[in-house]
């Protein structure tokens, strides 16, 4: 590797709108990584890079550096295609719990790899973290047995993995830059790539409760990783899809493990149903299989792959999940039907009954958490419950009443709710 750059001569190209070479940007994220460049000069150009962007080439060199910063996990021994998925967050979402063993039922194989929750979106890991015995963190070589005997896994990330970003993460997120959209593109699709798979399908969330609130940003974005993706020599597809309101009807840890075995019994709420169906049928078509992903959801057969995921990880399925020590249901206000709900608003009131943590290093309730008795399009009643809310502390009531009592709008007449998959990039 060149050994010709200096942090400061970096800085400035960028700082000036220049373009980065390659070599420039491999030397200045190695040096990040083994912590010969400071955070003040890493700093720095997260912020240049925020002011001015980067081009195709210099995302491409990135993304290339910081999958170079840690090791590739190597699927190649696994005989099924392997696909996986990332979603940028939101409310409610609990796809990957029904997405990963129902790629495992397909015939596909699944490494998923993911995060805890942070501010107002909750996190795979918390979720799954609320089955007893279930463990997130495993070796390379036990994932990829995992991959071979059950097709399904979610996993913590190894610290191995992509760690420039890591570091580049923490400090992105005190000084302003998190939300420029290479950096992101770049962070998503580093650890992706590193993961081992060949196919990839983003889903994209829009509307209030998401990163992207706004659909434009959301498009660039989407683009800018399927492009990543592409470059690096995997299939990726992304998905635009909204998110306004709560995804489901739960919002919390344990509900959502609940929640996410009704959809794998071919039930549970449609919005849910769509959206996994939807992601399930661009992984296969990436995977080259041809299977109908509903009829082998309503067969039961995700929920036994389900069942396997969770034991290869240690967890219990059988063993009583932790639930909240008080409920308190939150009643209506009118009679008439409800034309919105503010999935930012029941993703705060979440974190506040403790389903997420409001600091990095909070302990969750994993029974805590926000039941939506009723959502757009639905009637109800003046008097009869919208939300139930669980939590271990009943303290935690007052102020989550209070931040719920806006999020829900009641009008005299149904409003048609729009399809929550709103269009296809790839
Ligand atoms: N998620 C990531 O992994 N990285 C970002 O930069 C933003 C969201």
């Amino acid at each position: 590797m060149a050994t010709t750059w200096d942090a400061t001569s970096v800085i400035i190209i960028k700082r000036d709108g220049g373009k980065l070479p390659a070599d420039a940007i491999a030397w200045f994220i190695d040096g990040y990584t083994r912590g010969a460049v400071a955070d003040e000069q890493a700093a720095a150009l997260c912020m240049a890079v925020y002011l001015n962007g980067l081009d195709n080439d210099e995302l491409a060199a990135w993304t290339e550096a910081m999958i170079d910063s840690g090791s590739r996990v190597d699927l190649g021994t696994v005989e099924r295609p392997t696909v996986d998925k990332h979603s940028t967050g939101g409310v409610g979402d609990k796809i990957s719990l029904i997405l990963c063993p129902l790629m495992a039922a397909c015939g596909a194989a699944m490494p998923q790899v993911s995060g805890r929750g942070l501010g107002h979106t909750g996190g795979t890991l918390d979720k799954m973290a609320s089955i007893p015995g279930w463990r997130a963190e495993l070796s390379t070589a036990e994932l990829r047995r995992a991959m071979t005997e059950v097709g399904a896994v979610i996993s913590a990330a190894s610290e191995d993995l992509a760690p420039a970003d890591r570091k580049l993460y923490a400090l992105r997120d005190v000084t302003g830059t998190v939300a420029s959209i290479p950096l992101i593109a770049s962070s998503i699709m580093s650890k992706k790539i590193a993961s081992g798979t060949s196919a990839l399908v983003l889903d994209v969330k829009v509307g209030r409760g998401a990163f992207m609130t706004n659909l434009d940003d959301a498009r660039v974005l989407a683009e800018t990783m399927v492009g990543i993706g592409r470059e690096a020599g995997v299939a990726t597809v992304a998905l635009l899809t909204r998110m306004d309101q709560p995804l489901g009807r739960m919002v919390g840890n344990t509900l959502e493990v609940d929640e996410s075995l009704d959809v794998l019994d071919g039930g549970g709420p449609l919005d849910v149903r769509r959206v996994t169906l939807a992601l399930a049928e661009e992984m296969l078509a990436l995977a080259g299989l041809s299977v109908d992903p509903a009829a082998v959801l309503d067969r039961g057969s995700g929920h036994d792959a389900f069942v396997e995921m969770v034991r290869f990880q240690g967890g219990d399925l059988d063993a009583q999940r932790p639930t909240a020590r008080f409920q308190q249901p939150i009643d209506s206000p009118a009679t008439g039907w409800v034309t919105d709900l503010d999935a930012l608003a029941v993703g705060q009131a979440a974190v506040r009954l403790g389903a997420g943590r409001a600091r990095k290093e909070d302990e969750i309730s994993y029974g805590a958490g926000i039941e939506c008795a009723a959502k757009p399009g639905d009637p109800v009643t003046a008097g009869e419950p919208v939300f139930v809310i669980h939590a271990d502390d009943e303290a935690r009531f007052p102020p989550v009443i209070e931040r719920l009592a806006g999020a829900i709008t009641i009008g005299p007449e149904p409003v048609e709710q729009p399809d929550v998959v709103i269009e296809r990039i790839g």
